[in-house]
């Protein structure tokens, strides 16, 4: 039984790996931070008491700030494959936290690869980097494109990315960059541009709200859907040789187009019920993100079928869904306009 630990499980992406490897027959090891609530709700559906025999599951508390946890943890479980998702991945948000954001994105991967060298595992490396690397070169974005980071979640990418790269050439470790775009799915968090839509779509047809606050309209982005992603993650480190690959749809979509999308599903005018605050707005935006994915089509043979509208309609579904369902936490407790959250 092949055995893979993932930081980050409790995310979107690390709730689907979670799924997919365990659906192939994975022992999966996850990091979860200590919170004074529960934050497994994306991981919940996979429990299986680990007293029973058939668990292949378990969680382990750590940081991506405690490097010796790290180390101790890895000895400990002695994976195969070790993905590492974990990050603060808000782009908004590293402005208001760029040093925490520098020690979890940037730090945060040091920390884990050292901890690979000091345990002496023999393992693969899956490292999370990210579109946002390209940042103000205008696409269409590929392995070769060069990177102009936007921000300081992007800066902090940047240095993972390389710092990657440089453990494969350095220690000849088998440890690759997955250069994902935006993807999306019902897990979103909920405040990213696609989920904030969908969620206030489901909430304004249910008449539990009236209107929503937005940002930048004309960015562009690529959105694909989360759960085919994390297949190519892992075709990644099933490759005879590590590289670095881009994830895409190919497909460049403006935000406009998205909510139009979104509002029109729902049977809904977007025009009256969006408005504007420059609260979303950030210093310094990232225009247009459209990603090639050639390079793993021909040398992974991964292909996104789900398009960024196609995404729209499948999220204001579920989240339409998931209001119909009574006590659903979110919009019971949390009002969507009361908590000045970006
Ligand atoms: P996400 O939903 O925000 O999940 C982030 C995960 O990291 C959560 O499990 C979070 O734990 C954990 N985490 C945050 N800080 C941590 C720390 N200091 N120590 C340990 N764990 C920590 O992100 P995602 O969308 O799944 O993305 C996964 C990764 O891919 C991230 O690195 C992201 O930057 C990158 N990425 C994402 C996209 C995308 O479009 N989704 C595209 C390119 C790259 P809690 O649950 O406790 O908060
Ligand atoms: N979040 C948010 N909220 N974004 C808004 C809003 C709003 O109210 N209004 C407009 N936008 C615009 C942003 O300015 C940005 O141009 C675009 O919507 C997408 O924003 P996000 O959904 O927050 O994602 P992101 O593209 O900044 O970052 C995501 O994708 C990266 C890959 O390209 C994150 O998942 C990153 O972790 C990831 O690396």
């Amino acid at each position: 039984m092949k055995r893979a630990f993932i930081t980050g499980i409790t995310g979107q992406d690390g709730s689907y790996l979670a799924e997919l490897l365990l659906g192939k027959g994975y022992e999966v090891h996850g990091l979860i931070r200590r919170a004074s609530t529960f934050n497994t709700s994306r991981i919940d559906h996979l429990y299986v008491d680990p007293h029973e025999p058939e668990a292949r599951l378990y969680l382990h508390y750590g940081d991506l700030s405690d490097g010796a946890r790290l180390a101790t943890l890895l000895a400990e479980i002695n994976p195969d494959e070790v993905y590492n998702l974990a990050a603060q991945s808000h782009v908004r948000v590293s402005f208001d936290e760029p040093e925490h954001t520098a020690d979890t994105t940037g730090t945060g991967t040091i920390r884990v690869l050292e901890a690979v060298r000091a345990s002496k595992i023999e393992t693969r490396y899956y490292q999370a980097s990210s579109s946002e690397l390209y940042g103000a070169t205008p696409p269409p974005q590929n392995e070769e494109t060069a990177f102009y980071p936007r921000s300081p979640y992007a800066a902090a990418k940047l240095y993972s990315f390389w710092i990657t790269k440089n453990y494969r050439e350095a220690y000849d470790l088998f440890a690759v960059n997955g250069i994902l775009f935006n993807h999306e799915s019902p897990r979103r968090g909920e405040t990213f541009v696609t989920r904030k839509i969908t969620r206030a779509v489901a909430a304004i047809k249910a008449g539990r709200q009236d209107h929503v606050y937005m940002g930048n309209l004309d960015a562009v982005r690529d959105w694909g859907y989360a759960a085919e992603y994390v297949e190519g993650m892992w075709r990644m480190l099933q490759a005879d040789t590590p590289d670095d690959y881009v994830l895409a749809t190919g497909v460049g979509t403006s935000v406009r187009e998205f909510l139009v999308t979104a509002f029109e599903h729902a049977g809904l005018n977007w025009e009256d019920h969006v408005r504007f605050d420059e609260r979303y707005l950030r210093p310094t935006e990232v225009d247009a993100l459209i990603g090639d994915p050639s390079k793993a089509e021909a040398e992974l043979g991964w292909k996104a079928k789900v398009h960024p509208l196609d995404l729209a309609r499948l999220m204001v579904d579920a989240d339409i869904e998931a209001l119909q369902h009574a006590g659903q936490p979110w919009i019971d407790r949390v009002p969507l306009e009361g908590w000045p959250l970006r």
